[in-house]
């Protein structure tokens, strides 16, 4: 079959549906493809790196009389005209907002999978434009921030004084949302973010971000959106924007409801309060926006010198990024419309992800799909153990019974010392030394570092049994063995023995444990 990338028609669009590399792919799944001409100007692939992928440069008639059209938006009145019945399209369609789209794709006589509408599963990762998408969005709404932001990003000590670090703050912590914390902490602000669903609390903080908690009831979501905030949370939220909005100086508003309008979460009085020379990125500016007088692709200045950026477009700002994340996210799905490689596209209604992104085949409107059960399980609550029952206070230990205990022990090392090879004190004070220096060391090693640091403690007991056993065959024959220094030494050896086994063998029980983990079924 024929694969048609047509140049896009919308004037403001710079993103393309295929780049050279995603024609080779396509190309070895089977399928022909032909480039309209020009089609990725915009995006910066040549029609010669096209032609070297293998694709044919083609006039935008022969493209559109392709089996299978790949573009990104909605196809115009006169694009649907210009296909052939019982052609594939993939594109964004917007199904729920666009029935008439619907309607007219299906009098067509089309088999329409709409990129947008791909289920929220972990299967279907691979093919999810949104977040693709939303993924350069978030990227690109701190690069835009920080392009009108009047200060660094990171805090400086300079000749001339110290600088501090700016502070974001993110709201809708969704996939937008972590690629913008992701962002303006690697640009060296202090992040904080926060999310109506208490379950991306972690999340937030594995960015480095702190999570800022609504004191209110939150959601535990069981299909990975969110859903409307009930009044309490809403004024208890309203109390936390007004906060942090007297003290960032970076706001990027992320926050969706799906089939809703975009919560309000910014009021124009939190705005005024904002310092002037602030920046509000409103990601959600298209879908009637989260800020208080936001509009879609205009910067707003408002009186107190705030900037309210309201650009719908943020992907497409990164053509090139955008263009291969959107090509990639095609040809994954069409690896899995090619079973055999063969260049034919079989649909198989079967698969939930096929079945979902299906909206509209001879001549129905296949749109919506049956629900899907999505994989984003809420968390169980954490089990907070009982409190322990309260104990008869303890009598601290008499002072005489510590200094008897501390003076046997003394006599009894200076006992240990007589018996002993010579030598030995030496020894003992390296291990006690070892045994200070090493609390400290292996105290302050950082918890992702435990499971290296077993493996060396390992290595260590390994040599340390190697010695004991060398103790026990350099016990003098010619003396009695339970006695004097034949006595010390046993008993250092099989103490030196069984604690360093303790060590080997309890970590190769931990390892497989761990391993185990990991194992399928
Ligand atoms: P998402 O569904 O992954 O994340 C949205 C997040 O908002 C969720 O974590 C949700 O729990 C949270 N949320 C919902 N109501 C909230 C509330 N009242 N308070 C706090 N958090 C709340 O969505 P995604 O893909 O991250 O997109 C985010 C937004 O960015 C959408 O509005 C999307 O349309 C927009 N977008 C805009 C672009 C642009 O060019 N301006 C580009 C890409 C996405």
């Amino acid at each position: 079959m024929i694969i048609g990338i047509p140049m896009e028609s919308e004037a403001r669009e710079t993103r393309v549906a295929g780049t050279p590399k995603s024609v080779a792919q396509l190309i070895k799944l089977g399928y022909e493809v032909v480039v309209e001409a020009g089609a990725g100007t915009k995006a910066a692939f040549l029609d010669e790196e096209y032609t070297e992928a293998g694709a044919r440069i083609a006039s935008s008639g022969e493209v559109w009389a392709s089996d299978i059209i790949a573009k990104i938006n909605e196809p115009t009145e006169r694009e649907i005209g210009a296909m052939k019945a019982g052609a594939y399209l993939i594109a964004l369609i917007g199904a729920p907002r666009n029935p008439e789209l619907l309607e007219r794709l299906a009098a067509a006589q089309l088999k329409v999978l709409a990129m947008d509408s791909v289920p929220r599963i972990s299967r279907a990762q691979s093919l999810d434009v949104i977040s693709s998408m939303a993924n350069i969005g978030g990227y690109r709404a701190v690069i835009e921030a920080a392009n009108v932001f009047g200060s660094f990003f990171t805090g400086q000590v300079t000749a001339a004084g110290k600088v501090p670090p700016a502070k974001v703050f993110v709201s809708g912590a969704g996939v937008a949302g972590l690629a913008a914390i992701g962002t303006a902490n690697s640009l060296g602000a202090i992040v904080r973010a926060t999310d109506i669903r208490a379950e991306v609390a972690e999340e937030v903080e594995s960015m480095g971000a702190e999570f800022v908690v609504v004191e209110a009831e939150s959601q535990q979501s069981t299909d990975g959106y969110a859903k409307e905030a009930t009044a309490n949370y809403a004024a208890a939220a309203a109390r936390m924007y007004a906060e942090q909005a007297r003290e960032v100086d970076i706001i990027v508003t992320t926050a969706l409801i799906p089939g809703r309008p975009a919560p309000r979460l910014l009021t124009s009085e939190m705005v005024a309060s904002m310092k002037p020379g602030s920046v509000i990125v409103d990601m959600a500016a298209g879908a009637g926006g989260n800020v208080e007088g936001s509009r879609p692709d205009e910067i707003v200045t408002t009186a107190n010198g705030v900037k309210i950026i309201g650009y719908t477009d943020l992907p497409g700002r990164l053509p090139t990024q955008a263009s291969q994340l959107f090509s990639q996210n095609i040809v994954n799905l069409m690896k899995l419309l090619t079973p055999q490689k063969d260049g034919e596209l079989i649909l198989n209604l079967e698969d939930v992800v096929q079945r979902g992104m299906l909206v509209a085949q001879d001549g129905a409107i296949m749109w919506p799909p049956p629900e899907v059960a999505v994989s984003a399980a809420p968390k169980q609550p954490e089990i907070t153990p009982p409190a322990p029952a309260p104990t008869p206070d303890k009598k601290p230990m008499d002072r005489r019974i510590t200094y008897a205990v501390l003076a046997t022990c003394a006599l009894a090392l200076l006992a240990l010392f007589t018996i002993s090879p010579s030598g030995l004190i030496g020894h003992f004070m390296v291990l006690m030394l070892s045994v200070v220096i090493g609390f400290y060391v292996i105290g302050n090693v950082s918890h992702a570092l435990h499971t290296p640091l077993m493996s060396v403690t390992n290595a260590i007991s390994g040599i340390i049994l190697v010695g004991c056993l060398l103790g026990l065959v350099l016990i003098n024959q010619d003396a009695p063995v339970l006695a004097g220094a034949n006595l010390a030494m046993l008993i250092l050896s099989i103490l030196g023995i069984l604690l360093a086994s303790i060590n080997v063998f309890g970590g190769f029980t931990v390892t497989q444990r761990m391993l185990k983990m990991f194992r399928k079924g």
